[in-house]
């Protein structure tokens, strides 16, 4: 275990616990701290999880023993945390979305690059191997130069969801709880910054967006349409088109042990599976930072990408009317 990643997470949520399960299954990684806003709440996450309970993300982040730390709080505090970590010399894996603007994601990267540490924006779905496998396919020219990309991401929280992301001023709304993966797909299809941005928008009473449909285009005549929600079901389902075929994704964002990549031209069809048996998508993710460390940023999910997503998480809200702060 001594050579292993020393982890420390920030917040006691649902997705801290996902990733502190990943990390049990992880090859590099092992959880060696916890910080909470309540030392209640850290101990009984180390108590189910392991490592050693801090009753606050500073002193989580004052731990010498803690090499890299996991952001996994909600999307306002981002920006901050990251610059504490980095100035606190740690590698920083970060949720999505990285900040509430393009704005505040320069300042923070500008605090990491000074401080010369690791980071990468959370995009564990960029970890996953069919994605591996969409590039090469994508590379390969297997369904020609890409000519148009859809993909959706939704779900169906309550109408009075008691949530951050149901809070307007913290970031609230579907673009930026899900509608992230799929601008952070269109990019990574296009392979090309973006052109323009629309997004239409149904608004929940409390004006976050309840349900969007966005459309991405670029200066290659490429583009890119998604739907996201958090008050409708979708499909949640990717499809990249070429002249020669499509690459259709029925488990892109969350993939497990059934998640399948087609690729379909000229009539035929190929499946591939490429989940691993037992693999856990966090472990990938960890297993994907200690990889990179050296580098500063994992290839999976460079610093440009989340400046471009954040560039177009921007142009997006401000086409809908919505707030960008
Ligand atoms: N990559 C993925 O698969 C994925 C999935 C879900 C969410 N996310 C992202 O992860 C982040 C956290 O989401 P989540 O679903 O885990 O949220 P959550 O269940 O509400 O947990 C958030 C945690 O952040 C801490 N926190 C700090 N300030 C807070 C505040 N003002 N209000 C509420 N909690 C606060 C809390 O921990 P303490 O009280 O212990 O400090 C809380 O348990 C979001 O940015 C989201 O977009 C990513």
């Amino acid at each position: 275990m001594a050579d292993r990643i020393a982890w420390g997470i920030l917040g006691t949520g649902r997705i801290a616990r996902a990733f502190a399960r990943g990390l049990r299954a992880s090859q590099t990684g092992v959880l060696a701290a916890v910080g909470s806003r309540s030392m209640e709440k850290a101990r009984a996450f180390c108590d189910e999880f392991g490592g050693s309970p801090r009753a606050s993300y500073d002193d989580l982040l004052a731990d010498a023993g803690v090499q890299a730390v996991y952001i996994a709080t909600p999307h306002h505090t981002h920006a901050g945390l990251t610059i504490a970590a980095a100035r606190a010399g740690k590698a920083i894996l970060c949720e999505k979305p990285f900040t509430l603007s393009l704005r505040e994601a320069e300042e923070a990267l500008e605090e990491v690059r000074r401080a010369g540490v690791f980071f990468m924006e959370a995009f564990m779905y960029r970890c996953h191997p069919q994605i591996a496998k969409l590039r090469e396919l994508l590379a390969d020219g297997a369904i020609g130069a890409p000519t148009y990309a859809h993909s959706e991401f939704g779900f169906d929280a309550p109408d009075d969801w008691d949530d951050f992301r149901a809070d307007p001023a913290l970031g609230g709304g579907a673009l930026m709880d899900v509608g992230t993966y799929c601008v952070s797909f269109s990019l990574l299809a296009a392979g090309t910054g973006f052109e323009r941005a629309e997004y239409r928008v149904q608004r929940h009473p409390r004006g976050y967006d309840a349900v969007g449909a966005g459309l991405l285009s670029f200066p290659n005549g490429f583009a890119a349409t998604f739907g996201t929600a958090v008050h409708q079901e979708l499909r949640n389902g990717a499809v990249v088109y070429g002249r020669k075929g499509r690459i259709e994704l029925d488990s892109p964002w969350v993939p497990g042990p059934g998640a399948t990549l087609r690729l379909v031209r000229q009539g035929s069809t190929e499946e591939f599976r490429l989940h691993p048996e037992g693999g856990d998508l966090y472990a990938m993710e960890a297993d994907a930072v200690a990889a990179s460390l050296p580098l500063r940023e994992c290839a999976a999910m460079p610093w440009r990408d989340t400046l471009e997503n954040m560039r177009a998480l921007d142009a997006l809200r401000r086409s809908s009317g919505l707030a960008v702060p």
